[in-house]
């Protein structure tokens, strides 16, 4: 999911909204490329935009605008003829609609429910998420399905109040391998990767393969995500789905002895073509493997 980012406000905002979005997407199971237009403003602007686009006069936390007209009781994953419709061939992505967050509201919220800022703003970003994928919360058993979506996404990317029961299954971590994908640089081999990888608390970090014009300091998708879990203090790792557009992407030996540093004894999850996945462990790759057992 590519968030297309316009902010009014003068802040960095530290909450892993890309992650979150992507985490919606894997959620309701669309694959498609999707963007998604978001505005960060104040309340002053957010109420003129309710009034004048909804005739409703007063400031509010998240307005969404959908730019897909879904069928009663259906949403974004039955839906992939009316997703199409909205292919926006600059972005290469289909644009699901408009989202607009009010900041002040946000942190009004954070501290009316005695959470962070940042897993405020992630759980306005989810709901106005599955808002643009067809979800509402009129009718009560709508609203429970729409809250069970948010939760999932949202523990999925770490977000949650207490960091366990929300990892994603095996096909949820395909699903997030492959929109890391969707990122790939890859213009040398045309072979895009893509991986996702599941810390011991729940937690998804995703990489894509980096190529560069000097060949030698390409960068597999699996290490990205490794780095970037390292580098965020994570080191305990169960499970690496990894993706790519050609062959089945078994990890090459790199990627091999960096796992082994952190994770001897990871479940890899190899996924490629019409969503043919296969399973197999890391001592199964690296039989013998040399690691920190290994040193004094
Ligand atoms: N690649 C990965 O991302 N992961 C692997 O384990 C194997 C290879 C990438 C690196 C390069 O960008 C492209 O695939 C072709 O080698």
């Amino acid at each position: 999911m590519k968030i297309e980012w316009e902010s009014k406000i003068p802040v960095t905002v530290d909450a892993p909204l890309e992650l979150v979005a992507q985490c919606c997407q894997a959620a309701e199971g669309v694959t498609l490329p999707c963007a998604v237009h978001v505005l960060l403003t104040d309340d002053e602007e957010i109420h003129q935009i309710n009034r004048d686009q909804r005739g409703v006069d007063r400031s509010t936390d998240v307005l969404s605008f959908p730019a897909v007209n879904y069928r009663p009781g259906q949403t974004a994953k039955d839906s992939e003829k009316r997703l199409r419709r909205e292919w926006d061939p600059e972005l290469g992505a289909c644009m699901l609609g408009d989202i607009i967050l009010s900041y002040p509201h946000a942190v009004a919220q954070a501290e009316e429910y005695g959470h962070s800022v940042r897993r405020e703003m992630c759980y306005l970003l989810a709901h106005a998420l599955f808002h643009l994928m067809g979800y509402d919360h009129m009718e009560e058993d709508e609203k429970k399905e729409m809250r069970k979506m948010e939760e999932k996404a949202l523990g999925m990317a770490g977000v949650t109040r207490d960091d366990t029961g929300y990892a994603p299954s095996d096909e949820e971590l395909c699903q997030l391998a492959r929109l890391a994908m969707q990122k790939s640089y890859s213009p040398y081999s045309k072979y895009a990767v893509g991986a996702a990888l599941l810390s011991a608390d729940g937690r998804v970090f995703t990489g894509c393969n980096i190529e560069n014009a000097s060949f030698g300091l390409t960068n597999c998708a699996e290490r990205t995500a490794v780095f970037k879990a390292v580098s965020e203090g994570v080191q305990e790792f169960s499970t690496i789905a990894i993706a790519s557009n050609g062959a089945p992407p078994y990890p090459c030996g790199a990627c091999r002895q960096v796992l082994n540093e952190f994770a001897p004894g990871i479940r890899l999850l190899v996924t490629w073509g019409e969503g043919q996945v296969a399973e197999t462990t890391l001592p199964e790759l690296l039989p013998h493997g040399f690691g920190p057992k290994d040193l004094p």
